[in-house]
């Protein structure tokens, strides 16, 4: 089990979760994080820390199709230990639909 990244993160970006995870395991994209599976120890503290509610355990319903996800991208993008400065809409898009085909494949600044 890992906890994953899902698609309301896209666009959001608040980056508090990066800020509580004792093992450094985000990765960042240019409009969304990810968590590398392998790194994550399910310790669970950076689910309610996100505003978006976009991160959930991998068993829960909807969450599994991220797990790939997360899994490339922590594997293209640089790794990210403290919170940047989240974007200046990151309200506007919480909760919004059909962000999934707005996630840019490039690297954020890590
Ligand atoms: Fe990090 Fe724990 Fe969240 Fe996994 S569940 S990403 S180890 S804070
Ligand atoms: Fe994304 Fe939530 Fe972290 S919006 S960057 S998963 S705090």
């Amino acid at each position: 089990m890992t906890y994953v990244v899902t698609e309301n993160c896209i666009k959001c970006k608040f980056m508090d979760c990066v800020e509580v995870c004792p093992v450094d395991c985000f990765y960042e994209g240019e409009n969304m994080l990810v968590i590398h599976p392998d790194e994550c120890i399910d310790c669970g503290v950076c689910e309610p820390e996100c505003p978006a509610e976009a991160i959930l355990p991998d068993t829960e319903d909807g969450a599994e199709k991220f797990l790939e996800l997360n899994r490339e991208y922590s594997e293209k993008w640089p790794n990210i230990t403290e919170k940047g400065e989240q974007p200046a809409d990151a309200e506007e898009w919480n909760g919004k639909e059909g962000k999934l085909e707005m996630l840019s494949t490039n690297p954020g600044e890590g």
